[in-house]
C-alpha cells in the first residue's frame, strides 16, 4: 500500500492515476469529502484527516509500506505538518518515505522552500529510507495567466522577463514519482528535477508561445502588489493568511533578482528512461488542448484559477 498526502491536488491525482494503472494499491490522505470522492474516482482508497493530527496520520499509515508526502500549497504550517508526517512514518515503520520537495530548498527567504529543507533534515535524522524529489517550477503554472496570453498576447507576471528559470512538465514529474515508488534502489537519493533545455527567460518562452499559438505573445512585468490583489480575489488564494500570500511576493522578488539558476535535465531523463519534456513540447500540447476547447479545465492545465489584471 502506498499513501499519498495532499492526494486530491494537481500533483497527487497525476501520481495516483499512474500508480493505479500499474496495479498498485494506493490510499490518498485528504481533508474534505469532495477530495475523498476525487481520489476514489481514480481507483484509490481515501482517508480523511488533517495533516496536523498525529492520530489521523497514524491511522492512515496502517498497512502502508511507502509514502509520498506532498505539502499543501503555501501552507505556513508546512514544516510542522512535515515533521508530524515523518514522526508518524517512523512509528508506523514505513519502508520508504518519498518527499515532494522543491528545487533550491535552501532559499531561506521563501518559507515554502525552506520548510522543505527543514523536513529534509528531519528525514535525514529519522532513520527511515527516504528519497527526496526536488522539482523546479511546473510548466503547468502558465495556466494562471493563459487566457490573457491567448486573448491579449501578453504574459503578465511580476518579475523581469529577461530572468532565466528552470521548468518541469508536471506529467513527467508524476511519472518519475511513480517510478521511484515502484522501482527498487531509490533509497537515499535526492533528485533535482527539471525539463530538457528548460533554463529559459519569459522572453524566450513567449517566442515559443508565439510559435505554438500562431500569434505574437509578449512577456511583460506587472507590479507585484497589483498581482497580489488579483490573487486575493481568486477563490484558491482568498482563504489564505497574509503571511501565506506574502510568500508569493518573496518568490517573485527573488526571481526578479536572480531567476532560478538550478537544475539539470539529466536527472529527470535518467528517472524516466527518455529525455525529459521541453517547454516547447509542453506548449504544443497545451495549445492543442486549448484549441480543442479543453480550456481552463483541460487536463494539461492546473486548477488554481486564472488571475488576470484586467
Ligand atoms: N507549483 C509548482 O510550480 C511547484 C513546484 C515545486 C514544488 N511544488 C510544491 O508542490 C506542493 C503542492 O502540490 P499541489 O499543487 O499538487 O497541491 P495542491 O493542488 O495545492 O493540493 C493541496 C491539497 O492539500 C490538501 N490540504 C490542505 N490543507 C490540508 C490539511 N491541513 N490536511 C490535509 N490536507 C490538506 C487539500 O485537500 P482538501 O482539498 O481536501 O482540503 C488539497 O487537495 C507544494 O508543497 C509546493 O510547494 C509546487
Amino acid at each position: 500500500m502506498i499513501l499519498i498526502t495532499s492526494a486530491a491536488g494537481q500533483t497527487g491525482t497525476r501520481i495516483i492515476r499512474l500508480l493505479v494503472a500499474r496495479g498498485a494499491a494506493v490510499r490518498g490522505f485528504v481533508q474534505s469529502e469532495a477530495s475523498a470522492d476525487k481520489v476514489r474516482a481514480l481507483g484509490a482508497q481515501a482517508f480523511r484527516g488533517d495533516l496536523r493530527d498525529a492520530q489521523a496520520l497514524g491511522d492512515a499509515m496502517r498497512g502502508v509500506e511507502r509514502l509520498y508526502h506532498i505539502a499543501p500549497t503555501l501552507s505556513f504550517r508546512e514544516h510542522e505538518m512535515g515533521r508530524g508526517v515523518v514522526d508518524a512514518a517512523v512509528r508506523a515503520g514505513l519502508r520508504h518515505f518519498v518527499l515532494h520537495g522543491v528545487m533550491a530548498p535552501y532559499l531561506q527567504n521563501i518559507n515554502y522552500h525552506f520548510a522543505k529543507e527543514l523536513i529534509q533534515w528531519d528525514l535525514y535524522r529519522s532513520g527511515l529510507p527516504y528519497t527526496v524529489m526536488l522539482p523546479t517550477n511546473y510548466m503547468q503554472n502558465v495556466n494562471w495567466t493563459w487566457p490573457t496570453i491567448v486573448e491579449r498576447g501578453e504574459w503578465q507576471l511580476p518579475y523581469d522577463p529577461e530572468r532565466r528559470l528552470t521548468w518541469v512538465d508536471l506529467d513527467d514529474l508524476a511519472e518519475a514519482a511513480a517510478n521511484v515508488l515502484t522501482e527498487p534502489d531509490h533509497a537515499y537519493g535526492t533528485y533535482e528535477l527539471c525539463g530538457s533545455n528548460s533554463f529559459l527567460s519569459r522572453v524566450e518562452i513567449a517566442r515559443l508561445m508565439s510559435n505554438a499559438l500562431g500569434r505574437e505573445v509578449r512577456a511583460v512585468k506587472v507590479p507585484v502588489e497589483a498581482y497580489l490583489d488579483a490573487c486575493r480575489r481568486m477563490p484558491f488564494f482568498s482563504r489564505m493568511r497574509t503571511e501565506e500570500l506574502d510568500q508569493i511576493r518573496a518568490m517573485f522578488t527573488d526571481y526578479d533578482e536572480y531567476g532560478m539558476p538550478a537544475g539539470n535535465a539529466k536527472v529527470l531523463s535518467m528517472l524516466l528512461g527518455r529525455p525529459a519534456s521541453s517547454y516547447a513540447q509542453f506548449l504544443q500540447r497545451l495549445a492543442e488542448a486549448w484549441r480543442k476547447g479543453a480550456g481552463a479545465g483541460g487536463s494539461a492545465l492546473t486548477h488554481y484559477g486564472l488571475p488576470s489584471l484586467d
